[in-house]
């Protein structure tokens, strides 16, 4: 393991580690005072959104921040759209052969050149003191990523991108600190929401969003100002949604708003 003090950020470089966010989770429990980050070469345990694995090849990105009381409790659901917007900003800082588009799939999918590079696992623990620990993960495809996924995937690297793992590490890190200063603990999520919709893959395009227990359809057409998808059913009813996989239905609107489409 490795400490860096990069100006005020506090970092832990592991060669290996089960999963970063249960190291980052450890060092909440243990009383660090947080922010801190965590990262390793390798993950034997990954894990995704939805209990899902993540496949950890070397030569690719794990990072978690230990936050402690980032936010009142009841700002704390904004904090994926914070998250990608932040590593969003920050794989936009990296040099590539042709700049390509980067996108959010809400709620906190980065997309290069529409196909996801960037998944981001938040996950939350109220300590004994009382104080709340929060672990924002964030997995980079920077050499490789899988095949076999339900949905495109893409690598930094295969989108022309020239940047080493530790530069990849600084812009996001630096893109996230951003992004959680601009939040001003949840007191300016207007701000954060108007820069969020900026980059919103599928905006106006028609969409299926996966919920835990069934599938509706609907075009996409905002965020509301607490930041659920607020979606429009065919029939012209309007649904909010809080958690869901979002997946783009074939359409002119889709394929130039996502730059890629999957077919369903
Ligand atoms: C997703 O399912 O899209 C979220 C994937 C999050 C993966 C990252 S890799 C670093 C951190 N450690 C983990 O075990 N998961 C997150």
């Amino acid at each position: 393991m490795t400490a860096t003090a990069r100006q005020s950020r506090r970092h832990l470089a592991f060669e290996e580690v089960g999963s970063t966010n249960t190291v980052a989770m450890e060092a909440a429990r243990a009383g660090d005072p947080g922010p801190l980050w965590i990262t390793a070469a390798r993950q034997t345990a990954g894990r995704g959104r939805r209990s899902r694995s993540w496949v950890s090849e070397p030569g690719n990105l794990f990072a978690s921040v230990a936050l402690i009381d980032p936010a009142p409790a009841d700002a704390l659901g904004n904090l994926p759209l914070v998250a990608a917007l932040g590593v969003r900003n920050g794989l936009a800082a990296l040099p590539y052969a042709t700049k390509p588009a980067i996108a959010i799939k809400w709620p906190n999918d980065v997309l290069v050149s529409g196909r996801k590079a960037v998944g981001i696992l938040i996950e939350s623990e109220r300590l004994p003191s009382g104080r709340m620990a929060v672990v924002v993960g964030i997995g980079v495809n920077v050499a490789s990523c899988p095949s076999d996924t339900p949905y495109p995937v893409t690598s930094l690297a295969q989108e022309g991108c020239r940047a080493d793992l530790a530069a990849v590490f600084g812009c996001v890190a630096e893109g996230l600190e951003a992004a959680l200063s601009l939040w001003d603990r949840g007191r300016n999520f207007a701000a954060i929401r108007l820069a969020w919709l900026q980059y919103a893959a599928g905006l106006g395009a028609p969409c299926r969003v996966n919920l835990a227990d069934r599938s509706i359809d609907g075009t996409f057409t905002d965020l509301d100002e607490a930041g659920r998808l607020v979606l429009k059913e065919p029939s012209g009813s309007v649904r909010t949604i809080s958690a869901g996989d979002v997946f783009p239905l074939a359409s002119a609107d889709a394929a130039s708003t996502y730059g890629h489409v999957a077919a369903q």
